[in-house]
């Protein structure tokens, strides 16, 4: 089926050590293994973790194609697939040239146990694009390794959700990456055990799903349902880059449904140093909120400002959980000092300083968790989809006050754009590799 285009192509390069950004003319990548496909890339989002490597902070020492958000078109598959590939993931046997796709910023077979659970980003075949073992996304064409398990098919989607139809490539564009994170770790911290009293409305340890009924507790009174008070959520959210947005819109939409179902209430804070990025998070959420009712104080703040909030809010207390999507030290300290003891710390940032600004003594003086890591986008594509569905007011335009995308730019202003982003100067940018 390899019947894939020939010659060169444009792509994004970074080169070691630091801050070096260059657009070059390289050979088309090609099929290798039979799960390969290879995709023609419609658009290439630029991500916080790009300036990872482009800041010289990943310990790469060789040169790369950067971007690891794309969405494009089939141009050529590996012999794996087939009509009737049986045995293996469904787009084996499905995929076609010409079918549109998504694909996440790893790799995830589809077929080991990790793949098999849902925690696909740390599948054994893992790889990461845009890093020297596997050539990214801002580039005209990719090769997408273990194809069959890591796309999403927009083209199969449409067939059965006609919906997807109408949703611009600039908004499918946010399922490579950023918004299933933001609902990862959304979710992750509303997930955890250390929330489920709050969320259940019993208290520890029947609040969990292993029988916990003795025959000590029962008849202690100890037991009676949680006060509405003891049940109220706080959250807040360090850092509101693009991902900081996609967290609080998730956790927005997560929230109304807990509302809803177990009758809590819910504050939010949202917290950056960047003036621009809480103007952008104020906007999104004057957008939603005259749209829907929603179920939560929310305020936006500076981080001296947030810390007075949480301590005002709570008692004392602290938050209930702290959404940490920044990636430096700053805001792991800042997380640290806003949760509450039995709270949890939900972290995606990419960290690069080690060690880590606690110690031991400080986590067990908080019985504080950390959930830590990369964010498992295959399996957070259902939920993520919704999200992106409900919130085309944000996540569907491009350069509006309350729009998550603010400009589609050509590879010849990509080093000017990683500039603007590094520095904060700007919002989440695509490229267009054909303009
Ligand atoms: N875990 C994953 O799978 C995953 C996926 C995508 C992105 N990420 C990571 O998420 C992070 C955010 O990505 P992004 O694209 O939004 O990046 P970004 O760099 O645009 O945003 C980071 C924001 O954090 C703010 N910030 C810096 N220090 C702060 C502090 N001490 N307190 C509060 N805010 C602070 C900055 O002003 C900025 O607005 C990056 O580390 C990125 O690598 C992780
Ligand atoms: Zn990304
Ligand atoms: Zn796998």
């Amino acid at each position: 089926m390899a019947n894939h285009p020939q010659g060169t192509q444009r792509a994004v390069k970074w080169y070691p050590p630091a801050y070096d950004i260059r657009v070059e003319t390289i050979p088309i990548p090609e099929i290798i293994e039979p799960d390969d496909a290879l995709v023609k890339i419609k658009l290439a989002g630029l991500c916080g973790s790009d300036l990872h490597i482009y800041r010289g902070h990943e310990d790469v020492d060789a040169e790369l194609i950067c971007g690891h958000e794309l969405v494009g078109e089939i141009v050529a598959l590996g012999s794996s697939f087939y009509p009737g590939a049986t045995g293996r993931p469904e787009l084996y046997s499905t995929l076609q040239i010409g079918d549109k796709v998504v694909s996440p910023f790893t790799v995830s077979c589809g077929e080991c146990h990790f793949c098999r659970v849902g925690f696909t980003c740390r599948c054994i075949h893992s790889a990461l694009l845009g890093t020297p073992l596997l050539p990214g996304g801002q580039a005209q064409y990719a090769r997408i390794p273990k194809a069959g398990g890591t796309l999403f098919s927009l083209t199969a989607l449409a067939r059965s959700n006609a919906r997807v139809l109408d949703i611009a490539d600039s908004s499918l564009l946010l399922l490579a990456d950023i918004l299933p994170t933001g609902v990862f770790v959304a979710l992750q911290a509303l997930q955890h055990p250390k929330l489920s009293p709050m969320l259940t409305g019993s208290a520890y340890p029947s609040s969990s799903f292993v029988p916990c009924d003795g025959l000590v507790l029962s008849g202690t009174g100890v037991m009676k349902p949680l006060e509405t008070a003891d049940r109220t959520l706080t959250i807040a959210i360090v850092g509101l880059g693009p991902v900081g947005v996609c967290a609080a819109v998730s956790l927005l939409h997560m929230m109304e449904n807990i509302r809803t179902t177990k009758g809590l209430d819910c504050r939010i804070v949202a917290i950056d140093p960047n003036e621009a990025r809480r103007k952008k998070m104020e906007a999104v959420y004057a957008k939603i909120n005259s749209h829907d009712k929603q179920s939560c104080a929310f305020v936006v703040a500076a981080i001296d400002e947030a810390q007075d909030l949480a301590k005002l809010w709570t008692g004392g207390a602290g938050c209930n959980a702290v959404l940490e999507v920044v990636g430096n030290n700053s805001a792991l300290d800042l997380a640290y000092s806003l949760v509450r003891p039995f709270g949890i710390i939900s972290s995606v940032g990419v960290h690069q300083e080690p060690p880590i600004p606690f110690t031991g003594r400080d986590v067990y003086n908080k019985n504080v968790s950390l959930d830590f890591g990369r964010c498992p986008v295959r399996a957070m594509f259902p939920l993520a989809l919704e999200i992106l569905v409900k919130r085309q007011d944000v996540f569907g335009g491009i350069g509006d006050d309350a729009s998550l995308i603010e400009n589609t730019v050509s590879f010849d202003q990509a080093a000017q754009s990683y500039e603007l982003f590094d520095k904060g100067k700007c919002g989440k940018i695509l490229f267009d590799p054909w303009m």
